[in-house]
């Protein structure tokens, strides 16, 4: 998982606390991503953090002074919730020293894996999909065509320039596509296909050695999918997913905000009075 980027975005939080670790209403988006990926099966993570962002790894470490305050007072909800992270997955840490990419993010994982695996997930922290489960599809699909899989939306075409879009044929299962290429952000009337990229890569360990071989692109940065580009030029096998579901951007105040109202809305605690108010103060604008 990578989060070692500077999340300029949400300046100034992000001047001393990382958006990984913004709350969902009470849950920060990285442990509802991590709470995914073990759900698919994986038991290890490698966090790709950065010096100055080392919350991110502290927050899947323990916290026995703290879970024994809780004990003793009895407030056994909340520390059933301080021990779920911790609890999910075997987390670990890479560093990325400097924040030159997506691409390089992924590649400050190699050290971190073992010979016997032969592909990584990479899921970013700041995209939740929904509803959860997309990564044992793309699994099942790695399994059938071997090679990379990635996980696509089909986006309203006017809203397509703001994304990397692919070029797709189809295959025998209505949601699985193979993968010609890719376009960074085109225009409606450029682009391939209405299918979009979102924060769910399951690449073949041919990946890191791609890393190594693409230069800088924009803003100086290695990108993930110019990687994938390279791999597909190459002749590597790779499809996508179409998910047919939801999506949350926490990248952005914008996106986090829908995130935080529409899981707010389903909580027991907090849902009915929110929704209350927020059907007073829709009345009043
Ligand atoms: P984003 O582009 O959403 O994150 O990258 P960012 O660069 O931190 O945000 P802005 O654009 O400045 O607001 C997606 C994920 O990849 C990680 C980010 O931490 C985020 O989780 N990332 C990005 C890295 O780990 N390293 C990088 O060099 C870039």
């Amino acid at each position: 998982m990578p989060a070692a980027g500077l999340g300029t975005r949400f300046l100034p939080t992000t001047k001393a606390v990382p958006k990984e670790l913004l709350p969902v209403v009470d849950t920060p988006g990285i442990e509802l991503v991590a709470a995914e990926a073990a759900e698919a099966g994986a038991q290890r993570l490698i966090i790709v953090t950065s010096p100055e962002k080392q919350a991110v790894t502290d927050y899947f470490q323990p916290q026995p002074e703290l879970e024994r305050t809780l004990a003793e007072r009895g407030k056994d909800a909340l520390l059933e919730k301080v021990r779920r992270g911790p609890a999910l997955i075997a987390a670990e840490t890479a560093i990325q020293e400097k924040a030159l990419g997506l691409g390089h993010a992924v590649g400050c994982a190699e050290g971190n894996l073992t010979d016997a695996d032969d592909a990584v997930a990479v899921l970013l922290p700041d995209d939740l999909v929904l509803p959860r489960g997309v990564l044992t599809r793309m699994a099942e699909v790695r399994a059938q065509h071997g090679g990379s899989v990635l996980c696509a939306f089909d986006v309203p075409r006017e809203q397509i320039s703001a994304y990397g879009v692919f070029d797709v044929t189809d295959t025998d299962a209505d949601d699985v596509k193979r993968v010609r290429g890719m376009v960074e952000k085109p225009s409606p009337d450029e682009a391939p296909s209405t299918f979009a990229a979102v924060g769910r890569y399951l690449l073949d360990r041919a990946v890191f050695d791609a890393l190594r071989r693409i230069e800088p692109g924009a803003g100086g940065e290695l990108q993930l999918t110019d990687a994938v580009a390279l791999l597909i030029s190459e002749g590597h096998p790779v499809h996508v997913v179409v998910h047919r579901g939801g999506r949350h951007d926490l990248g952005n105040p914008g996106g986090f905000l829908k995130a935080a109202v529409d899981f707010a809305l389903e909580d027991p605690e907090y849902g009915p009075d929110l929704r209350d108010w927020l059907a007073e103060r829709m009345s009043r604008s």
